[in-house]
């Protein structure tokens, strides 16, 4: 299979254009600098990934990508949307700009590049569209607001648009990840400019959940990556996919709780455990 995957720099994105070349897949591997493709050639040594240059935020390069890809192989049949940035912050300290960024990756870029690929997977009547959601996708929690909404965005699109190319046998699928162990964590943790000094109303309750999280992921709470990436390259096989896949440390925990409770019991449970 030909295969575009985005963000591969690292995390998902990195270990996904891997294996998926060890299982036999041809892979364009596009990275929002391709500068630093080091790690990801270092990664791929030997295997049919090709670093790309592909900033999702920048429709000449969607463009390009898909071009180059088409006159090279004459067809695509998988898009993984895997590119990604999260945001840390209350929403009254986050500044237009600062939305406005997120949607343009998570969404816009996201949107724009499958639209890049449907014209040829429609004519060739096969294709699948694996779009990395979140479990922030499904359940948003406070101080992550705005990134949960772009991948509340996601899920909504995805869900639609697997009605929509249904009748073309092109498949869409949500991998719905909980917390793993990636740059975005460190190297691309990112805190609103708002939240920075720590000071203000929002101050005491921003201590209370870091130090949630801290512990949280301290207890081996987060996932091995791999576990995503080998999930992608299932799907990429798979003819009759599920719409939702989540996976991840306490995942499915978290989304009986959400079929189960009533929300005042969710609410009443954070106040418990973060200190609300
Ligand atoms: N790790 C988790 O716990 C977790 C959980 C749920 C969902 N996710 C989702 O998983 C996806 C991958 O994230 P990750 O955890 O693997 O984190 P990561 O290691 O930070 O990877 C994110 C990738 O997206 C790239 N990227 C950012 N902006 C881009 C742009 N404008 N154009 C193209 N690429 C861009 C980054 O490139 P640069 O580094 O060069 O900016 C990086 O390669 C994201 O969609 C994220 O929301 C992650």
């Amino acid at each position: 299979m030909i295969v575009l995957i985005t963000g591969c720099r690292s995390g998902f994105g990195l270990l996904t254009a891997v294996a998926a070349a060890k299982a036999g897949h041809r892979v364009y591997a596009g990275l929002r600098d391709v500068s630093t493709a080091d790690g990801l050639r270092a990664a791929a040594k030997g295997l049919a990934v090709e670093p790309v240059q592909l900033d999702v935020t920048n429709a000449e390069q969607r463009e390009q990508v898909v071009a180059s890809i088409l006159e090279r192989e004459g067809r695509i049949d998988a898009l993984v949307n895997n590119a990604g940035v999260a945001l840390g912050g209350f929403q009254e300290q986050v500044a237009e700009d600062e939305l406005r960024q997120v949607f343009e990756v998570n969404v816009f870029g996201l949107w724009a590049l499958t639209k890049c690929v449907l014209p040829t997977m429609r004519e060739q009547k096969s294709g699948v569209v694996v779009n990395v959601s979140s479990m922030a996708g499904r359940m948003a929690m406070p101080g992550l607001g705005i990134y949960a909404s772009s991948k509340f965005a996601v899920e909504g699109m995805s869900e639609s648009l697997r009605h929509e190319l249904r009748p073309f046998g092109i498949r869409v699928v949500l991998v719905e990840p909980g917390p793993y162990e990636t740059d975005i964590f460190s190297r691309n943790r990112r805190m609103c400019r708002g939240a920075q000094a720590r000071e203000g109303e929002y101050a005491a309750v921003q201590t209370k959940l870091e130090a949630f999280m801290e512990k949280r992921f301290a207890k081996g709470g987060m996932g091995d990556p791999n576990e995503v990436s080998e999930l992608i390259v299932r799907l990429l096989d798979d003819a009759n996919p599920k719409l939702r896949y989540p996976l991840g440390p306490s995942t499915q925990a978290r989304l009986w709780m959400r079929r189960l409770l009533p929300f005042w019991a969710e609410e009443k449970l954070l106040d418990r455990i973060i200190g609300l």
